[in-house]
Formats: C-alpha cells, sequence, structure tokens
C-alpha cells in the first residue's frame, strides 16, 4: 500500500485524454471529480456537483475558462468554482497540475480514491 502525504500528487490520466473544451471524471470515495480542458488547453478540476442542485458539471459546455451546467445553464468559473453571474454558488476546486502530458490531482482532495 502507497503512504502518500497530502502534498503528494497522483497522477489521473493522460491530458490528451481529456477532449478539448471537454471533460473527463475521476471517481473518489469523496465522490466524483470533474477534470476539464479548455479550448486554450488549460486544465482545471472540480467537484462534479454543480451549486445549483448538484448538475454534473462534467456534462455541461466548457467555454472560455467556465462552464456552463447542463441541467438549468449556471456558469462556473473553472478557477474559483464560483457561479457567475447573478447566480450564488460555489462548488470546490481541486488542485491540479499537467506536467510532461500527464494530469496530476493534489492528494488531500482524492482520499480514498476509487477508480
Ligand atoms: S443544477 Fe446546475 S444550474 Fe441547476
Amino acid at each position: 500500500m502507497t503512504a502518500y502525504t497530502p502534498h503528494d500528487w497522483i497522477d489521473v490520466g493522460a491530458v490528451e485524454d481529456v477532449p478539448l473544451r471537454g471533460a473527463r471524471v475521476v471517481h473518489t470515495a469523496s465522490g466524483d471529480i470533474a477534470v476539464f480542458r479548455t479550448g486554450e488547453g488549460k486544465i482545471f478540476a472540480l467537484r462534479d456537483r454543480c451549486p445549483h442542485k448538484n448538475g454534473p458539471l462534467s456534462q455541461g459546455i466548457v467555454h472560455d475558462d467556465g462552464v456552463t451546467c447542463p441541467l438549468h445553464n449556471w456558469v462556473i468559473d473553472l478557477a474559483t468554482g464560483q457561479a457567475r453571474g447573478a447566480d450564488v454558488g460555489c462548488t470546490g476546486v481541486i488542485p491540479v497540475r499537467a506536467e510532461r502530458g500527464r494530469i496530476h490531482l493534489g492528494v488531500a482532495a482524492l482520499a480514498g480514491r476509487v477508480a
């Protein structure tokens, strides 16, 4: 069994596995995480739950550095997790980095990753 510290990072896949203007889901024991790739190739990660009514943000439309929720069209900022415009709410931001073509998520947010 690997012992991780809260400062470690876990490889969750290749950058190329996340489509431009799209997302992939990482399943963890503490809930799904949506990993996004913008049209400019920037990588972000958020809890896969809209702050409105828990819609799956990973199935939303990615534009600029935001995602439009597929359920009721709230726009969530990918960098802050905050709802934009007149809507109020926030989803959790997950530490993420891309290194040598691989995506790594911060271990502290991944306790109990299952797949
Ligand atoms: S659940 Fe996302 S906008 Fe309603």
